[in-house]
């Protein structure tokens, strides 16, 4: 039982791992962006390997420390994009990284959105915003039309809000303190578009609870949502296990972590996820 968009995986046979998937290749720190007090983004120079797709991730590791998933915030001919939001030992190391240093990556991993449609709503919260500025950028090229809620705890944690103004896209902000836009909840704003508008599709990317919502918003509406998921990643392609969705036993890295809401109902979603240990535990 995959989702729509499931898991194709780097390069080699259609829907098999080549060696290369494995492989670490250097990417040199072209450009670093600080977007808010909390978040940076890292132009990395990329000489070979595939480009990714909106909803796609990539292992990314700095040599003495942990090796964690970050997905693509945008790409280009010779670059790929990731925006780090400082939380802990690794991500505080890469926020240290200037100009000319390098990081280590594997992938493209994982399927991606699928942008079939012409129009969208996207709802992000916190980082999620990441795989979204993404998504909007091809849902633009592409000709579609996007209605963009954006959440976050107050206005200097808002991301990418002159980047989609750039795109056409006007964001309709929520910030849980007031200082920006809605006082409250980005879910708050789904409930007040999705009745007026006619989307084809809703994708969503933030905390978990707050993508529970959104699914199940849409759900109830009919309309076809997909959440791009975060469990704890090791091996980032299928083999140990660690980011499983139970009980149905989907793998958040390789068949998702992108996947279809009316799916997600019937997981753990919104309820449970896996610690490092392995340990279930209540969200
Ligand atoms: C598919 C995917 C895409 C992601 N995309 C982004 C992104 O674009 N930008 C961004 O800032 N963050 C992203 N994350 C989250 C990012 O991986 C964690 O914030 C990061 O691993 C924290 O590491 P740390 O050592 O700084 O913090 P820690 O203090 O070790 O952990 C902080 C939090 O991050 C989680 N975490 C730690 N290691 C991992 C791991 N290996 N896999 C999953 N979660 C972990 C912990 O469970 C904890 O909740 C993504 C996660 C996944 C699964
Ligand atoms: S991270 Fe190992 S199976 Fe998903």
């Amino acid at each position: 039982m995959l989702p729509e968009n499931s898991g194709r995986q780097g390069g080699g046979v259609e829907g098999a791992l080549s060696y290369s998937d494995f492989r670490f290749r250097p990417a040199r720190i072209k450009k670093v962006v600080a977007e808010s007090p909390k978040v940076k983004s890292f132009y990395l120079e990329v000489r070979e390997g595939e480009l990714p797709r909106p909803g796609q991730f990539y292992m990314v590791w700095l040599p003495g420390h942990e090796e964690v998933p970050m997905s693509a915030s945008d790409a280009g001919a010779d670059f790929i994009r990731i925006t780090v939001s400082r939380e802990g030992e690794t991500t505080a190391q890469f926020h240290r990284l200037r100009r000319g240093d390098s990081l280590f990556l594997r992938g493209p991993f994982g399927n991606g959105f699928s942008l079939e449609g012409k129009s969208f709503l996207l709802v992000s919260g916190g980082y999620g915003a990441a795989p979204l500025i993404f998504a909007a950028k091809e849902i633009s090229r592409a000709g579609g039309r996007c209605t963009y809620l954006s959440g976050a705890k107050n206005r200097s944690e808002l991301l990418f809000l002159g980047e989609l103004r750039r795109l056409g896209v006007e964001p309709l902000v929520a910030t849980e303190d007031g200082s920006a836009g809605h006082r409250g909840l980005v879910t708050d704003l789904v409930d007040a578009v999705l009745p007026r508008g006619k989307y084809q599709r809703v994708l969503t990317c933030g905390p978990e609870l707050m993508m529970y919502e959104v699914v199940k918003r849409a759900v109830g509406r009919g309309i076809k949502v997909q959440a791009s998921l975060e469990r704890y990643m090791k091996c980032g392609f299928g083999l140990c296990g660690s980011c499983v969705l139970d009980p149905v036993g989907l793998r958040v890295c390789c068949d998702g972590p992108v996947f279809d809401g009316e799916l997600l109902l019937k997981t753990d979603f919104g309820k449970r996820r896996r610690e490092a240990s392995g340990a279930g535990v209540s969200l």
